[in-house]
């Protein structure tokens, strides 16, 4: 089987295709399944992690759900020991992991792909551990090539994708804006709760970390513009509820991928909203929010918030069943109007499980861009991880499109 034509990365003959690491937490073990159930003939994978006996019973679970199930290896490698993670990249082409808060435990598995040029994969949605990874390893990644793709679950697939595939629907080199709606049900995992408010404690250094990116970064922007939407609270688009400003990783994503792909146009805005319908939750929800935030600045409150949930549960398969999510973007420009939506099953483990388990094959055997560095979803997957989600029953699709004086 052929390595991606787009990873520069400069492992050479590797023995895996795809480590996946974190197979036994929740998510991780969700996201094994899917690579044991969907993964090409042949495929060359292993599972990785600090706990052989926990890793032997994933494998025991994923021996009978398919030939990729059983062919798959035991590595043993823990975050505390940097020669471990880098005896991991060096085995192979592409590294997905799950291990999580990425903030405490995310560096040095970074620093070793960077190093040994292997493309990395993971389930971040904390943006300071973005910015600290570009600030320290991309120029190491560009010079070895390895992809550095951050959020390749719910965070921040369907935004990035989404609003791609919106892009397209419009015309070239043109101003363009595009607006995104997020509407979910569903439940979320210990490991989620305590990535989530680790990052709400650490806002202050979340916002210094971005300013020495930005100021970075600044010398390298070229004469594309790209804006960000005003974040005020507005009426639904279809005038059923309300937009509230969403202040996640996913706007910034969407805005770095239309800074690096020409075909965002000459000027780009981007402004992202989560839809709610009740009078009710526009009001209860940010203020919630706020409290929320609020306790996470105290190591008491802190410590009652994490207390809320047990790292390595999740939400049962019956919940998962039952939840579900939207994004829907709308976007003019050149004379057209389009809405488009992205939907799909339980967001934050049935899907996600699937969107890293597709980045990771995606990265190791698909015809893709030639890039390397810190990249996005769209930089470095594009058009081929978009076949791959379709070809797994997420939907990408066009509601309405038309001429509009006013765009
Ligand atoms: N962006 C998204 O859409 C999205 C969706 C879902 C999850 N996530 C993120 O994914 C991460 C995992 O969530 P989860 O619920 O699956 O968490 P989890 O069940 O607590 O799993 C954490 C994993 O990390 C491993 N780990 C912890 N310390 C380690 C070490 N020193 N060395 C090696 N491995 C270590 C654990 O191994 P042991 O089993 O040995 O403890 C376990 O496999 C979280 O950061 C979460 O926010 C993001």
């Amino acid at each position: 089987m052929a390595a991606g034509s787009g990873s520069m990365g400069c492992v050479a003959d590797p023995a895996y295709d795809v480590v996946l690491f974190g197979a036994t937490g929740f998510t991780g073990g969700l996201t094994a399944e899917r690579l044991a159930a969907h993964a090409p003939a042949g495929l060359r994978w292993a599972v990785a992690g600090r706990n052989p006996a926990k890793l032997d019973r994933v494998r025991e679970r994923l021996a009978g759900l398919g030939p990729a199930g059983a062919a798959v290896d035991v590595l043993t490698a823990d975050v505390t020991d940097a020669s471990s993670l880098r005896t991991v990249a060096e085995q192979t082409s592409v590294v997905a992991t799950t291990v999580g808060p990425f903030m405490e435990y995310g560096d040095p598995l970074v620093a070793a792909c960077a190093d040994t040029g292997t493309d990395y994969a993971d389930l971040t949605g904390e943006q300071e551990f973005v910015d600290r990874m570009w600030l320290a390893h991309h120029d190491r990644a560009t010079a070895t090539g390895a992809r550095l793709v951050h959020a390749c679950g719910f965070d921040s697939i369907p935004p990035d994708l989404g609003a791609y595939y919106t892009v397209l629907q419009l015309p070239a080199d043109v101003p363009l804006s595009v607006s995104g709606f997020v509407r979910t049900a569903g439940d979320v995992s210990g490991g989620t709760c305590h990535s989530a408010i680790r990052a709400f404690s650490r806002v202050r250094q979340t916002t210094k970390v971005s300013e020495q990116r930005r100021t970075r970064e600044s010398h390298a922007r070229g004469d594309r513009q790209v804006h960000a939407l005003p974040q005020r609270p507005t009426k639904a688009p279809d005038g059923r509820g309300f937009a509230l400003p969403l202040p996640t990783i996913d706007p910034v994503i969407v805005r770095r991928s239309a800074r690096a792909v020409s075909r965002y146009g000459p000027d780009f805005s981007y402004g992202h909203y989560a839809l709610v319908r009740s009078l009710s939750i526009a009001v209860g929800a940010p203020v919630l929010l706020a409290g929320v935030l609020t306790l996470a600045q105290l190591p008491m409150g802190r410590d009652l918030l994490l207390r809320m949930r047990r790292q390595g549960d999740g939400p049962s398969a019956e919940r998962r069943a039952s939840s579900w999510f939207t994004v829907r973007f709308v976007g003019v420009g050149g004379g057209r109007r389009v809405v488009t939506e992205v939907s799909g099953g339980d967001p934050g483990y049935d899907e996600t499980a699937t969107m890293l388990a597709q980045s990771a094959l995606c990265l190791a055997f698909d015809d893709t861009p030639a890039t390397a560095g810190q990249v996005t979803t769209v930089q470095a997957m594009g058009d081929a991880l978009l076949a791959r989600l379709q070809a797994t029953g997420m939907t990408f699709r066009v509601i309405e499109a038309a001429d509009s004086a006013s765009a």
